[in-house]
């Protein structure tokens, strides 16, 4: 779907969460919701608090399972993906502590396995994903799954392409202080999502998403395993939208 600018195109995902939302809250049960970081998802977040705001859209009944993080990571660094949903959403709404997951960047090397899959169990356990959003790198990667992720691929620490550690150098104040491993969902974990909203803004996203759209479905370029899925939706502007 293309649409005029981001602001319109968020406001239409935003609704779509608030939707799934108060539909489980009537049955009574869960809506359990994969977020994901960066830029492109911030507005999203910026009209749910909106709605929690104005609306009074609860999110007592909300779970969340972040995507990834960059490893090592402490949740109180200005880098961390922990501080980055907090500021954007946490901090705003009414969502439970225990109902938010994030993959744990402070970690000793040795747990991250155990931890992996244990969050891979969570979200089984919490039903499944109702519904994950995504951005893309340039890369192609969805969440942190660099080119070379397989379809199959589970939560993991994984080791980050060179040309995602350039683009996040500014972030970081030079390119030496970016970490060069994460934590990340699998593409099969994102796979397992009932829904899939993916999201792109800007012309410098017009390249990544002709080939994820349409380009063959390979590894090189991760987004691309999103073609076999069932429900699965990408939201541009006229921007990322120019190449297709
Ligand atoms: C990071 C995140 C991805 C995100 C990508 C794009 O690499 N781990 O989940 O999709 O950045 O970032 P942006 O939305 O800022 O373009």
């Amino acid at each position: 779907r293309i649409y005029d600018n981001s602001d319109t195109a968020s406001f239409q995902v935003a609704t779509e969460i608030s939707q799934l939302i108060r539909q489980r809250q009537k049955q009574g049960k869960k809506a359990v919701i994969g977020l994901a970081t960066g830029s492109t998802p911030t507005k999203v977040y910026d009209f749910l608090v909106q709605f929690h705001r104005e609306e009074g859209l609860s999110f007592k009944n909300v779970v969340t399972f972040n995507l990834d993080e960059y490893y090592p990571m402490q949740p109180d660094s200005i880098h961390s993906y922990v501080r980055f949903m907090n500021e954007h959403l946490f901090d705003h709404i009414d969502i439970k502590k225990e109902n938010v997951h994030i993959p744990d960047g402070q970690l000793d090397k040795e747990d991250v396995r155990d931890f992996c899959r244990d969050y891979e169990e969570q979200i089984r356990k919490a039903g499944g994903l109702d519904i994950q959003v995504l951005g893309i790198g340039r890369t192609g990667h969805i969440g942190f799954n660099e080119p070379g992720s397989s379809l199959k691929s589970v939560t993991r620490m994984v080791r980050l392409d060179r040309v995602t550690r350039l683009d996040a150098a500014s972030d970081f104040f030079g390119l030496e202080n970016v970490p060069t491993k994460a934590i990340t969902m699998g593409v099969g974990t994102i796979m397992k999502a009932r829904r899939i909203v993916l999201m792109a803004w800007g012309e410098g996203k017009a390249g990544i998403i002709r080939q994820a759209v349409e380009g063959k479905i390979r590894e090189s370029v991760p987004a691309t395993f999103l073609q076999h899925h069932p429900n699965c939706e990408v939201i541009v502007d006229q921007a990322a939208g120019s190449a297709l």
